[in-house]
């Protein structure tokens, strides 16, 4: 997918789905808690306009958040939207952060507990050089998080034969993950709110 075409409904202002405090629930029953909620360092990529984030703050993850998508559009509305997290020395602080996720992560090593993947593993594997930009983004992923604990929540759309194939190369360190754990999550009501 290119990113015209993924821009385009965020130009059309298009209503965030109304699913994130489920999705939040997930995570809390699926992550283990590590470091606490109130210290946990959380990156979201591909945050799209989801309120994910604040969904999250608001249930106590109040250790910094960073949201990341490559969408100046989208970026652009969700800034303005959660500005007053913004601030430095504010209790909940989130982040959002125009970067193509192909090009690497612009963060140093060790910089996150936990990542939040929903949805952009899929969107990567529709793009050209599907292949390569995923093994780069695991590779990141591995990088940027805390080593001996940090988790990569990811959720999508593919069977786990299709996506976990990403994560366990046994000839390579780099792509093998540890305590893989998956779920099926059933299909919710596609009702968006208004
Ligand atoms: C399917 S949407 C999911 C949005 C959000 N996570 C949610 O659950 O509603 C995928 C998002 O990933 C972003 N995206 C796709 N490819 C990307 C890339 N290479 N770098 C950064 N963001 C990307 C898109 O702009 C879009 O917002």
């Amino acid at each position: 997918m290119t990113l015209e075409f993924l821009n385009s409904p965020y130009k059309g202002m298009c209503t965030p789905q109304n699913r994130s405090s489920e999705d939040v629930a997930l995570v809390e029953t699926y992550v283990p808690s590590f470091p606490r909620r109130e210290q946990c360092r959380v990156l979201i990529l591909g945050s799209g306009n989801s309120p994910f984030g604040e969904d999250m703050m608001n249930d106590g993850w109040t250790g910094e958040i960073i949201n990341v998508d490559f969408s100046p559009v989208v970026i652009d509305q969700m800034q303005r939207k959660y500005k007053k997290y913004e601030k430095e020395g504010n209790q909940m602080r989130m982040e959002f952060l125009c970067a193509d996720i192909n090009d690497g992560l612009p963060f140093s090593e060790n910089s996150f507990d936990l990542i939040i993947c929903k949805g952009v593993f899929d969107s990567i594997l529709c793009s050209s050089g599907s292949v390569n930009h995923i093994k780069k983004f695991v590779a990141e992923c591995d990088r940027v998080l805390a080593s001996g604990h940090g988790c990569l929540f990811l959720v999508t759309h593919g069977s786990p034969d299709n996506r976990v194939v990403f994560l366990e190369h046994e000839n390579d360190p780099t792509y093998f993950w540890e305590g893989i754990w998956i779920e099926r999550i059933p299909k919710r009501n596609k009702t968006v709110s208004q």
